[in-house]
């Protein structure tokens, strides 16, 4: 399920939220300096335990990563780095679109329920908000869609047998025993301004 909100994403008790940080991943500004003024200390020593893939690079752009939430209403912040807008030759949009397929990705395999995002790289990094949401909701959009199908497909191909233990195929007498399916992810496109909530509900429309 998709959301559009407008406000500040540190005060979403939701399971995860998306941090649009620096390669460094050590705090800076905007949404950024927001989080790790609200997580607390304990954030950025967090962020420093994340190994650097090369010298002064904790997150390549287009890569996520997780740390706990410590004094955040959210249990985890995922870090992402979106790209530097140039002219969207450069590569951009492809970027842009991993930072949603990782975030989402690290959201899942670590059991979030519900998630937002910020606005990525449409502040400091200047990327134009109209073509920015269009990649957001296409990627959001994307990952649900194939997240409900494999999940509907794990509903009906194994059924918790009475004894508890999973079985794949469903065999007849397992058919009625289908486990629940887990619920659908909730994504919030947590916008800091009225006028980029626009651009996203005209997107939805
Ligand atoms: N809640 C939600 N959104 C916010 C908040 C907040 N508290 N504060 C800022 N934003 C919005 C901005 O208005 C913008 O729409 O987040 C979006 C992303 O803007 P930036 O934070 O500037 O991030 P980005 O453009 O990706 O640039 C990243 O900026 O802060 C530094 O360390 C960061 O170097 C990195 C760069």
């Amino acid at each position: 399920m998709i959301k559009i909100i407008q406000g500040d994403i540190t005060t979403l008790a939701v399971d995860a939220i998306v941090n649009a940080a620096n390669q460094v991943m050590l705090g800076g500004g905007g949404v950024d300096g927001a989080i790790h003024r609200v997580a607390g200390r304990e954030l950025y020593e967090a962020c420093l335990k994340v190994p650097e893939v090369r010298p002064g690079v904790r997150c390549p752009t287009g890569e996520a990563r997780i740390t706990p939430g410590f004094k955040l209403p959210a249990k985890y912040v995922i870090h992402t780095v979106g790209p530097v807008y140039r002219d969207g030759q450069h590569g951009e949009p492809e970027k842009l679109a991993a930072c949603y397929r990782n975030s989402l990705a690290l959201a899942a395999e670590n059991g979030c329920k519900s998630i937002a995002f910020p606005c990525i790289s449409t502040g400091i990094y200047g990327y134009p908000i109209e073509e920015a949401a269009k990649i957001a909701v296409r990627e959001v959009g994307e990952f649900l869609a194939a997240k409900n199908a494999s999940d509907a497909e794990w509903e009906g191909a194994c059924p918790h047998a009475p004894n508890g233990r999973a079985r794949t195929p469903a065999a007849p007498q397992d058919r009625g025993a289908v486990a629940p399916r887990p619920p659908e992810m909730e994504v919030v496109f947590c916008c800091f301004s009225e006028r980029d909530a626009k651009v996203y509900r005209q997107l939805m429309l």
